[in-house]
């Protein structure tokens, strides 16, 4: 079976970017008979960027709801939270040792943190980067790795992550003999970026999302928001580059998609467009959306969930570390 692996990070409620990107496609790979799917609550990653516990706690509660509210299968995936599985630590520990700094310091998120601290004209271009954000990317390889799993669903901006577990993992193989597979990203056609409010890449840090099961008056409230240019109703819109269509597009059929073209044309005032994704996207989601604020009230049993789900893949990553441990030399001598 094909091992599918994704995760979220625990540091907010989940978006629309989270859904289309990774989420939805990670649903539909788990229902595909040949797929053994391992999805998980990136807490041990949450803490590089937030360290406020309350919101990592809810954070971790929103997304295991919102896994579960869209069908996650639990009897025939793997879901559980990172720090169940502490053999991801000590793997990423094994993996610290064959990364090498000079990959590391071209990952993008140290490196957008070092070129904001030259653009405030800090001279310190390291201030206030820890080594958990620098050393992100091996974190990450170690999560990927420990399952062997072959392919990854993830947003644009985690390929280059991906491709440095491949990195990593064709290192050590190099060195100790072959024990990872290299894993490849899964992208989305439409949505692998889905835009946010103002026009960004839709991300907790810009602040421009769309929380996926946002109540409904606050979904068309938030969907009023989107940015727009000024032309006025009758005249002819360009879809390409309106975040209006383009969000659109990720929850649409292609025939959908033609029609709403057709109305671009015509001149579709932007108040009508708006009204047209509000319903589009609140149709899509209300039946999970319903499930979701269940499940927020019956946390015991999400817990229950993510328990039976650590256990499952303690069972494979617990052997395979020994496994590990024995390839580097830190086994037992006799
Ligand atoms: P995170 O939590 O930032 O995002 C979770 C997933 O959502 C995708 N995503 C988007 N996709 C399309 N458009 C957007 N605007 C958008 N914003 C976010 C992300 O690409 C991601 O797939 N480091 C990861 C979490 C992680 C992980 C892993 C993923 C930890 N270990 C192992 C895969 C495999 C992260 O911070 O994603």
């Amino acid at each position: 079976k094909a091992i599918v692996l994704t995760g979220i990070t625990t540091t907010g409620t989940p978006h629309l970017g989270n859904y289309v990107g990774a989420i939805r496609p990670a649903i539909a790979a788990s229902k595909n008979a040949d797929v053994l799917p391992f999805y998980f609550l990136a807490d041990y990653h949450a803490l590089i960027k937030c360290q406020e516990p309350e919101r990592v706690r809810q954070s971790s509660l929103e997304i295991a709801a919102t896994w579960l509210a869209l069908g996650l299968d639990t009897s025939n995936a793997v879901f559980y939270r990172q720090s169940d599985v502490p053999e991801i630590l000590e793997l990423s520990w094994l993996l610290t040792c064959v990364a090498s700094k000079g990959l590391m310091n071209r990952a993008h998120a140290y490196k957008a943190a070092v070129a904001d601290n030259e653009q405030s004209g800090e001279h310190d271009p390291d201030k206030g980067i820890t080594m958990g954000l620098f050393s992100y990317p091996i974190l990450m390889a170690a999560d990927i790795l420990l399952f062997n799993a072959n392919k990854v669903p993830v947003g644009k901006d985690q390929i280059q992550h991906i491709e440095m577990a491949r990195d990593m993992a064709a290192r050590f193989n190099h060195i100790y003999g072959e024990h990872f597979i290299l894993p490849e990203a899964l992208l989305e056609e439409h949505g692998a970026t889905l835009s946010g409010l103002d026009g960004r890449k839709m991300s907790k840090s810009y602040n421009n999302t769309i929380p996926l099961f946002e109540p409904e008056k606050k979904l068309r409230k938030l969907i009023n928001k989107i940015k727009t240019n000024s032309l006025e109703p009758g005249e002819p819109k360009d879809p390409e580059g309106c975040t209006l269509f383009s969000i659109y597009q990720a929850f649409a059929t292609p025939h959908e998609v033609t029609h709403i073209r057709q109305r671009y044309a015509e001149g579709i005032s932007w108040g009508e467009m708006k009204q047209v994704l509000f319903e589009h996207i609140n149709n899509h989601i209300t039946p999970a959306r319903e499930r979701y604020e269940a499940l927020l009230q019956a946390p015991e049993h999400i817990e229950e969930q993510l328990q039976e789900g650590a256990q499952k893949a303690r069972d494979i990553s617990v052997p395979f570390m020994q496994k590990l441990r024995k390839a580097v030399g830190i086994s037992r001598i006799s």
